[in-house]
């Protein structure tokens, strides 16, 4: 049981840090420059910069790095630390497309930047996370259902704090 939970976290930390390093560090040079679709909506909204999606790629594969390091001569290694660097690397660019990706699909649907979609704002990172990250390293199909359940609760926990931090202006 532990080891599934171990494994699982530490297989999705790049991938989170990459989200949250995202909404730490972004928030000026939108990645769309502004334009609008021909429907007349933005193609993907202030929310998504590309501060955010360079320090979210940059902390994400550090983070890879650390991880790499840290599990070395380890039950739980399944790589030397260059291949650790990569799929941090690969997770965090998964977790990016996979969070821009949604901001697409929340515009084309008329949803303004920043008004929350249950369960896709949540897992929108990690589906695509998990689904690059695995061209190099599987964990489980217990360990990723561990993670779609979790996920959405530590989501909450972290806005919620970062809101009362005043980092948001939003609890979600
Ligand atoms: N952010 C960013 N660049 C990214 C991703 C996130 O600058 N590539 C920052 C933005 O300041 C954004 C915040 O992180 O407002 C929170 O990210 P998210 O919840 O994904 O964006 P939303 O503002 O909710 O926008 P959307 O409705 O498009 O999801
Ligand atoms: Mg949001």
């Amino acid at each position: 049981m532990w080891d599934l939970i171990i494994r699982a976290f530490l297989f999705i930390l790049p991938a989170y840090i990459a989200n949250s390093s995202a909404a730490l560090f972004g928030g000026k040079t939108p990645l769309d420059s502004g334009k609008c679709m021909s429907d007349g909506k933005r193609i993907l909204g202030d929310g998504k910069t590309f501060q955010g999606l360079f320090a979210a790629i940059f902390f994400g594969t550090i983070t890879g790095y650390m991880i790499g390091v840290f599990v070395q001569g380890t039950e739980f290694a399944v790589g030397n630390v260059e291949f650790y660097i990569l799929l941090g690397f690969f997770m965090s660019l998964g977790a990016m497309v996979g969070d821009i990706t949604a901001s697409f699909v929340k515009r084309r649907k008329g949803i303004k930047r920043g008004q929350p979609v249950f369960g896709l704002d949540q897992l929108d990172f990690l589906v695509v996370a998990v689904l690059f990250g695995s061209i190099f390293y599987f964990p489980g199909w217990l360990e990723v259902i561990f993670l779609l359940i979790v996920t959405p609760i530590l989501h909450g926990l972290v806005n919620f704090v970062g809101f009362k931090l005043k980092c948001k202006s939003v609890p979600w």
